[in-house]
């Protein structure tokens, strides 16, 4: 049976590129996205491939709106075997200049939901013996070279996360992160040498490891990168 992938932010930039690919590789994909009707055209790609694609409302940066996805997952009876944690923002130039609410509002978007996607559904993915995780990070998660504002930290406690949930599975659950270079997007901006297909690249070779994979590992490129620079 094909194997289901859960993308978060797969509508547009990079997590498009993603579910593109996984669907080439034969696994159906879920957009996890906060307005479905944005997902049109990927769901209409996935299909051309053959492979089932679906759109559930979700934003990640929403306890609430988390739960509501689980649930209409649960009701659709839709497992989940891949989960790519690929919704980001990139807000505010200073730490300091930034005010409290913009701060907590980029770690919710880019740490505490995917921490939460992972708290959901990564004991089931353990109960059923297989599961592949990935964080979609930066470089800029890493301490020597932290992103501006808010967003270097929140990618390296998303990092951090990374490390303690890849502990706290079975290695039959691989969790990683990734960066995937400078990317055409519009977070990236027009001046990014890769596109997306290219910055997608080592996010889906990690979603789809083969049984002796790494876990906990940040990677570049399909090369292990330091958390530190
Ligand atoms: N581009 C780069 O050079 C680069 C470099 C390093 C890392 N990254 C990382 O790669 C990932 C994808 O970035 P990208 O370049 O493709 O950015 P992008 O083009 O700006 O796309 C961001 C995606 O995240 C979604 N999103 C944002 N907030 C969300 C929320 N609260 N709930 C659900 N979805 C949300 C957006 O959905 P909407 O359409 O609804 O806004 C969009 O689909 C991010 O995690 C980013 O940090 C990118």
């Amino acid at each position: 049976m094909a194997r289901t992938a859960l993308v978060t932010g797969a509508n547009r930039g990079i997590g498009a590129a993603i579910a593109r690919q996984l669907a080439g590789r034969g696994i159906d994909v879920i957009a996890g996205v906060r307005d479905v009707a944005s997902a049109e055209g990927l769901l209409a790609d996935i299909a051309r491939s053959g492979r089932q694609g679906d759109a559930i409302g979700l934003d990640v940066g929403n306890l609430r709106s988390i739960r509501s996805c689980v649930a209409a997952l649960k009701r659709k009876g839709r497992v989940i075997d891949i989960l790519v944690n690929n919704a980001g923002i990139l807000t505010g130039e200073k730490l300091l200049e930034m005010d409290g609410a913009e701060v907590l509002e980029a770690i919710r978007v880019n740490a505490l939901g995917p921490l939460s996607l992972m708290r959901t559904l990564g004991p089931a993915m353990a109960a059923r013996r297989y599961g592949r995780i990935v964080n979609v990070s930066s470089q800029w998660g890493a301490l020597a070279h932290l992103g501006p504002g808010a967003y270097g930290v929140s990618k390296a406690l998303l990092n951090a996360i990374t490390v303690k949930v890849a502990g706290e599975l079975p290695d039959c659950v691989k969790v990683n992160a990734m960066c995937p270079g400078w990317v055409k997007t519009r977070m990236g901006g027009e001046g990014a040498p890769l596109s997306p297909e290219q910055g997608a690249d080592t996010a889906v070779w990690l979603a789809t490891l083969a049984g002796n994979g790494p876990t906990g590992g940040y990677f570049r490129n399909r090369k292990r990168l330091s958390w530190l620079d």
